[in-house]
């Protein structure tokens, strides 16, 4: 049995993560499941799968929960977060939202964890040094994100190996083809309308205006130590191509399979096994009949541009890159801002960053706090 941990289980990957975990109950046992405000669905979890502990954002409600449940130990807010990614359980999977995904994320590898990663903001922050206490405690990074799990899959065999590139799909969101002048005028409703997936708001947004694809390329440099230039970004519109890596001798290994999250969570939740699944695979006379890939245009989505500088720069910027983002999405969310202007903003506030390099965890979170006070 693996012990897991859930941060996030009421998001749209946590929800799916207990599904696989629903169906393979013999190989797992729920250790923690944490959520922000959701805890009628927290409730229905905790009946399901009597998780030792579970956390929420509030005090008041892990207050409220704890008499209803009183086997399970309640906490909340960061404190909790990080109580949880240092419990027993062997594999972490990170499931939350955000910046706030990286220090449980550092706390679970001192304590010697696995991380099933899906918070891709951990890496694009922290990237250097979450790696690098990876490779120091000897633990497991297990991408969850579709493109990585597919590039790890890929590299299986091959690890050592030098790469030649890696291909990262992107299916182009809903505004594929469109022109900045076409984008000026998009609705927050068509921009949370995305073609292939179904997923939380804030990536949703990510997806339309490309910069998830441009926080997906600095994810993968760090997870695959591979650099900037060697990660080519394919527009695959059908998401059936999870990601390929080319090796030196020009043999390029690709990761095929239908759109459905459950499959790179699987693949992390098992490593180094993996599961059966009941479900049908790609029909290759179907979905598999007309694959196509055509080249991003960064002039539209600048977003993905604006990425690869950021990460190129180093230092703080991928930090202000991942804050002015996360701030930005929030405001179109909140119907504050158009939205062209995210990738305008987020243009003008790495603009007139003064940059910092050699950065510590601490100076992350204080950078981090900065910019989003600033903006
Ligand atoms: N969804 C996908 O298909 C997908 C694919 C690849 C990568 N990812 C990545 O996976 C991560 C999660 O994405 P998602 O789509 O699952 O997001 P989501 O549906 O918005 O879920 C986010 C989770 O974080 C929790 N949360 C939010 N604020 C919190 C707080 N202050 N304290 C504790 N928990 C908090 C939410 O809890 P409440 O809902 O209870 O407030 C929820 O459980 C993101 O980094 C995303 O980029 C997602």
């Amino acid at each position: 049995m693996k012990k897991v941990t859930i941060l996030g289980s009421t998001g749209s990957i946590g929800t799916q993560a207990l599904d696989v975990i629903e169906k393979n109950r013999e190989q797992f046992q729920i250790e923690t499941l944490a959520c922000g405000y959701n805890t009628a669905l927290l409730a229905k979890q905790i009946e399901a799968f009597s998780p030792k502990q579970a956390i929420t954002a509030e005090e008041a409600d892990a207050r409220r929960l704890s008499k209803q449940y009183p086997k399970t130990e309640f906490l909340w807010g960061e404190a909790g977060l990080l109580a949880a990614a240092a419990d027993e359980s062997q594999l972490l999977l990170n499931a939350l939202v955000g910046m706030q995904g990286l220090l449980p994320t550092c706390r679970a590898i001192e304590q010697g964890k696995d991380i099933a990663l899906a918070n891709k903001e951990t890496l694009v922050a922290g990237g250097e040094l979450v790696m690098r206490a990876v490779s120091e405690k000897g633990v497991n990074m297990l991408p969850v994100d579709s493109e990585h799990s597919a590039i790890f899959q890929c590299l299986q065999g091959n690890q050592g190996k030098p790469i030649k590139r890696i291909l990262l799909t992107a299916s182009g969101g809903p505004f594929r083809g469109y022109t900045r002048a076409q984008l000026a005028g998009v609705t927050l409703e068509q921009a949370l309308c995305h073609p292939k997936w179904s997923m939380g708001k804030k990536i949703t947004i990510d997806s339309a205006t490309m910069m998830n694809k441009g926080l997906e390329v600095i994810e993968a440099r760090w997870l695959f130590d591979v650099p900037l230039r060697n990660i080519e970004i394919l527009v695959h519109p059908q998401s059936i191509v999870h990601s390929a890596v080319e090796f030196e001798d020009t043999s390029i290994i690709a990761q095929l399979g239908l759109a459905d999250m459950r499959v790179p969570i699987s693949v992390a939740l098992a490593y180094p096994e993996r599961l059966v699944r009941q479900a049908r695979g790609l029909d290759f006379f179907k979905e598999g009949a007309n694959l196509t890939f055509e080249a991003p245009d960064p002039t539209v989505f600048g977003c993905i541009r604006l990425a690869y500088e950021a990460s190129e720069a180093g230092g703080s910027y991928p930090v202000v890159l991942n804050a002015a983002n996360e701030v930005m999405v929030d405001r179109f969310l909140k119907g504050q801002i158009a939205f062209t202007d995210i990738e305008k903003n987020i243009q003008k506030i790495l603009e007139h960053h003064t940059p910092t390099y050699n950065l510590e965890l601490n100076d992350i979170i204080d950078i981090d706090q900065k910019i989003r006070e600033e903006v």
